[in-house]
């Protein structure tokens, strides 16, 4: 009813007076976004409950069209129109069953004299968005040379932020105050002077460059990825043809991090699932030939040190089956890694397995003991090479029953049928939808490492089920700087995995490697546990050896346990970069989950279990024992079963880098 009488009220002004500004509010009416022309050029600002957060903020593009560079058009505002929705839909798998969208649009339609261009604005009550529009046009074909969107901040915010050049997105984010930072990647998280959050990214990448975030004069900007050719960078970031609609710029805000956390803006501005029948897409756990790659064990290539050999997948698969796991990855498996730990030039086959892994033998296993085999295409970055393999290697797979592929591109640049582009540009964004898409086709799911950035396509393609783009915990066994910081487990939750689930894989059960000395995990065994309830990803990765996870029964009880899917998830407490306490309920039972880490500081935490349902539950604790210490004395961890109804609180003891892991089930 307010939302009608806003827009009755801008048509009625419209009409009388030519105003230059717009404006829409979210439906809780403490957002309100202001579109304004000024000067012919778009801007929009943003106030919360009255206060300023973004000041008059530019929006638009630079474009070559026909040979001319279109620059600082001059637009008049043709139409605005508004509109609502108030729905919720269900998710094939997530941190959450039901998603509701709840949201007001405000479009407005503009003119300039070469161009018509239309941006639509939504708003949340947690958030808000907006993207351009070109309509079809006389001039339909339409580079983009810039984008010109910006965040222009009432006062300045600290910024949690992994620089642009990072590869892969597998970095450690740190915070500073915006005015230090320069290029980023996206996404960014913020505490704003007045201590609200914000999480900036964008959503639904489709044929378009993912965003970067760069800091000109004090002012927070869009950098897209650009193309390349012959080994330059190019002006161009876009080829685009109208009808066209960007990716969406969004914004979470929020006054406490619980409720950035449950905000789901992003998944919301995505397109509802264009697979018809997902019956065929399964969250699972999985455990791999795939740690001891890394600790330098064993080898991914032929050798005497072979991993991906019968027997060991034979063992995996045994193992797999009697401890619930619905998969084993095996990495290595197939010819062409000769060259991997150099410069790999060798082609990769898809479907030619070294002749010590017989893959019709052990899919014949593995459906023998209901266990799906997790195929793995390595690519080395060749991106031309798997598209012209993919159909080969899909068929492959679906004749050896395989479901999920994980997949690679270890390389700098990526080699597309355009040149070598950068992992983010728009070329390879193409890549990896044919990719998406082609499995699909196949009913294949997808673990993408050395992905773009995660922007929600989940939801439209939820084969697409989980992604790197994160340093995970495979720079613990090798990274020359000693390992991840116990605080990036404690930064990662409010950070990248805001943009989607990641395939951090934790439970890592022995934190030395002595092959590559100076190298550690940092964190406890608690903490390890409490990883799989902490960092969500529906392809959830135990990654240590069979030997380690023998070696503590008791513990590897929780990850035995532990789903993968969720119907609810909240984060109870937590301060980014200091410590996480985060509960889920299975989308399959009663049962609830809490995952608890810390960083270096030990600290005392209180959960208060109030999200329990009535009468009687049983809470079993993997919990830091009182001498337990990420350096000195890791492995030391106490079990305890007690019973818990709603209403109490339990507290808990983290050691420094621990953490603690929780089931409460009705026994
Ligand atoms: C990098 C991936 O992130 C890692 O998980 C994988 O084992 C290697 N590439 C080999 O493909
Ligand atoms: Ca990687």
């Amino acid at each position: 009813m307010k939302h009608l009488f806003i827009c009755l009220a801008c048509l009625v002004l419209m009409a009388c007076t030519q105003p230059r500004d717009y404006t829409v509010s979210s439906p809780d009416g403490a957002m309100t976004l202001s579109f304004e022309l000024r000067e012919g050029q778009p801007t929009y600002s943003l106030a919360y409950e009255g206060k300023d957060v973004l000041l008059p903020s530019p929006m638009g593009f630079v474009l070559l069209a026909d040979g001319d560079t279109l620059r600082d058009l001059r637009w008049t505002l043709e139409s605005t129109t508004f509109a609502s929705a108030d729905t919720t839909w269900e998710t094939v798998w997530g941190e959450e069953r039901f998603i509701r969208d709840r949201h007001h649009e405000m479009k407005v339609a503009l003119a300039s004299e070469k161009l018509r261009m239309d941006i639509v604005f939504r708003l949340f009550d947690d958030g808000f968005a907006f993207r351009y529009e070109f309509p079809e046009q006389a001039l339909n074909d339409l580079t983009v040379l810039d984008e010109q969107t910006g965040y222009n901040f009432a006062s300045e915010p600290q910024v949690w932020s992994i620089p642009w050049g990072t590869e892969y997105y597998e970095g450690i984010y740190t915070k500073a105050p915006l005015h230090e930072k320069d290029t980023m990647c996206s996404p960014i998280t913020m505490e704003m002077a007045d201590g609200m959050y914000a999480f900036l990214h964008e959503a639904n990448v489709t044929d378009y460059p993912c965003q970067n975030l760069a800091v000109v004069s004090d002012q927070l900007s869009t950098y897209l990825t650009p193309w390349m050719k012959d080994g330059k960078v190019l002006e161009d970031k876009a080829y685009v043809t109208a009808p066209f609609v960007s990716p969406w710029r969004f914004m979470i805000l929020t006054r406490t991090l619980p409720e950035m956390m449950a905000s789901r803006i992003m998944l919301n501005l995505n397109e509802p699932c264009k697979i018809e029948d997902t019956s065929w897409i399964k969250p699972m756990k999985f455990l791999g030939i795939w740690w001891s790659m890394h600790l330098k064990e064993w080898t991914w290539s032929k050798s005497a040190r072979h991993g991906a050999t019968t027997e060991n997948m034979r063992r995996y698969l045994k193992f797999a089956s009697e401890n619930g796991f619905g998969g084993v990855l095996a990495e290595g498996w197939n010819t062409g890694w000769e060259g991997y730990e150099g410069i790999n030039n060798d082609r990769f086959s898809f479907v030619t397995p070294y002749d010590d892994y017989d893959v019709d033998a052990l899919s014949a296993y593995a459906s023998e003991l209901g266990v799906a085999i997790i195929c793995h295409h390595e690519t080395s970055g060749r991106a031309d090479e798997y598209e012209a393999d993919l159909d080969t290697a899909y068929q492959f797979m679906q004749a050896h029953g395989m479901p999920a592929v994980k997949t690679g591109y270890v390389s700098p640049l990526i080699r597309t049928s355009d040149g070598y582009q950068f992992n983010r540009s728009q070329g390879v964004v193409r890549h990896y939808r044919k990719v998406i898409e082609t499995a699909a086709k196949y009913h294949i799911s997808i673990d993408n490492h050395e992905p773009a950035m995660p922007s929600g396509l989940q939801r439209t393609y939820p084969n697409l089920m989980t992604q790197e783009g994160i340093r995970g915990q495979e720079w613990n066994a090798w990274a020359q700087d000693g390992g991840s910081p116990c605080s990036h487990v404690c930064t990662l939750p409010f950070t990248r995995m805001m943009a989607g689930p990641a395939d951090y894989t934790p439970g890592v059960f022995a934190f030395e490697n002595p092959i590559i000395p100076g190298t550690r995990v940092h964190s406890t065994l608690a903490n390890q546990l409490a990883l799989f309830v902490v960092l969500y990803s529906p392809l959830q990765m135990a990654c240590d050896k069979i030997e380690n996870y023998e070696k503590h029964p008791a513990e590897f009880q929780f990850i035995r346990d532990v789903p993968c899917d969720w119907a609810q998830s909240m984060l109870i407490d937590g301060k980014i970069g200091e410590y996480v306490v985060m509960a889920r309920q299975d989308r399959h039972s009663e049962d609830w989950y809490i995952g608890a880490v810390t960083n270096e500081e030990a600290r005392e935490i209180t959960i208060p279990l109030d999200f329990l349902g009535e009468g009687e539950w049983t809470a079993t604790i993997y919990a830091d024992a009182p001498d337990a210490d990420w350096q000195t004395n890791p492995y030391a961890t106490t079990i305890e079963r007690r019973k818990v109804s709603a209403g109490e609180e339990l507290k808990i003891h983290l050691a420094t880098g621990g953490g603690c892991a929780i089931r409460i089930g009705r026994n």
